[in-house]
């Protein structure tokens, strides 16, 4: 077993530790029954797939706890399955001393946080992410939620968790094809706050869990939303702030939407919506064109698009957009670079610069 580091967020009476190591069972058998010897009833969330790839926590430290266990993907971040879960929460007699242990990627840790959040107004939540998404991204920073038939993440709630167990084992077993999702949001961190991590990456792309790196970048990862997090929590700030998170998340929505969900991984849509960012920030005289290159660069050796895998409709995209829910008073407000490692906002962006990037990406 390698190292456990700690980094805490900082959010007074809400703060919280993040753990980062590979083999975190242990640390998690002594949670639990600290919690069990305090009295306290636990009841864990999970999916399918991860109750099978994480057999040995689930035949571990979690082994006779109550489980709520929801079909793998999007689907399950709904009110139907919310309401389901709520009854389950009620028919196992959790109060409010109870603990959830949502174990699972950011369609589990959306919901069962929501769950955390809603039943009896507030119960704890721990957060045992096994996607490499949910570790660097959604795991933490207390955005709760599910899915509406009008959109995604219209109903949720901050709720932050109590603690973050990142256990690196636990990524052995996810698909290139998500692992690589992952890396679109970790190299989002490296442009929008830590250059040294963007040349890292640039050197040599990480492309699965067996990359020695991997959980000194998920810290790094999880230190820059920590920071943006404690500074911004409920995303208020008049300028940057938790906005800067949102860095090619516009477009990426946009493409999401367009193609309709579950064509595009999120990370795959992140990773052309960073292209587009950049390749904005230059059209803004902010960059040059070699880092466009760079970036575009980074993001292809990571296995993800650079560009519209099959064209969509212009018009349709800059729609989507303006439908964005971070768009505020119908402007269009976009993440730009100022340099690599350097992220800012900026309004009122021109929607024709936007339409022509789209047709760059190769939108019809
Ligand atoms: N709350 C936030 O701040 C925040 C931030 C970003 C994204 N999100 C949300 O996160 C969700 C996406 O999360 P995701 O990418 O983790 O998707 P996900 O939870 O759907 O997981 C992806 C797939 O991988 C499987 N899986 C998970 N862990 C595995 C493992 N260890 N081994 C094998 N398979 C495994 C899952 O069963 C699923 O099929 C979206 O709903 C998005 O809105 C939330
Ligand atoms: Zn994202």
């Amino acid at each position: 077993m390698s190292a456990v580091e700690t980094l805490q967020v900082q959010l007074a009476e809400r703060s919280y530790p993040i753990i980062f190591g590979s083999g975190l069972s242990h640390q998690v058998a002594e949670a639990v029954s600290a919690a069990r010897g305090q009295g306290r009833r636990l009841v864990v969330v999970t999916d399918t797939t991860v109750r099978a790839a994480a057999d040995g926590l689930f035949a571990g430290p979690l082994a006779g706890l109550p489980t709520f266990t929801v079909p793998p993907g999007e689907g399950s971040k709904s009110l139907r399955v919310f309401a389901e879960a709520c009854e389950f929460l009620a028919r196992e007699r959790i109060d409010r001393g109870g603990v959830l242990i949502a174990v699972g990627g950011g369609v589990v840790g959306d919901l069962g946080g929501f769950l955390a959040a809603a039943y009896l107004r507030g119960i704890d939540f721990w957060q045992i992410p096994t996607t490499l998404l949910a570790m660097v991204d959604s795991a933490v920073g207390g955005k709760t939620g599910v899915n509406l038939e009008a959109g995604k993440n219209l109903v949720g709630a901050f709720h932050q968790p109590r603690s973050v167990t990142c256990d690196m084992a636990l990524l052995r077993t996810l698909p290139a094809r998500e692992f690589s999702a992952g890396m679109a949001e970790v190299i989002k961190y490296g442009l929008l706050g830590d250059a040294a991590l963007f040349a890292d990456l640039e050197r040599a792309a990480m492309t699965s869990a067996d990359d020695p790196r991997l959980a000194g970048v998920v810290h790094r990862c999880c230190a820059i939303k920590a920071a943006v997090v404690q500074a911004d929590e409920r995303e208020t700030a008049p300028s940057g702030g938790r906005a800067l998170l949102n860095l090619g998340h516009t477009f990426a929505h946009a493409i999401e939407a367009v193609a309709g969900y579950g064509q595009y991984l999120h990370g795959e849509a992140v990773g052309a919506g960073l292209v587009a960012a950049s390749r904005l920030s230059e059209k803004l005289g902010l960059i040059p064109a070699g880092d466009v290159a760079r970036v575009r660069c980074v993001v292809e050796a990571h296995g993800l698009p650079v560009r519209l895998r099959a064209p969509l409709a212009t018009d349709a995209l800059l729609e989507a957009m303006r439908r964005d829910k971070k768009v505020k008073h119908g402007r269009l407000r976009f993440v730009v670079l100022e340099s690599l490692g350097r992220a800012v906002t900026r309004d009122e962006v021109d929607p024709a610069l936007a339409a022509g990037i789209w047709k760059e990406l190769g939108a019809a």
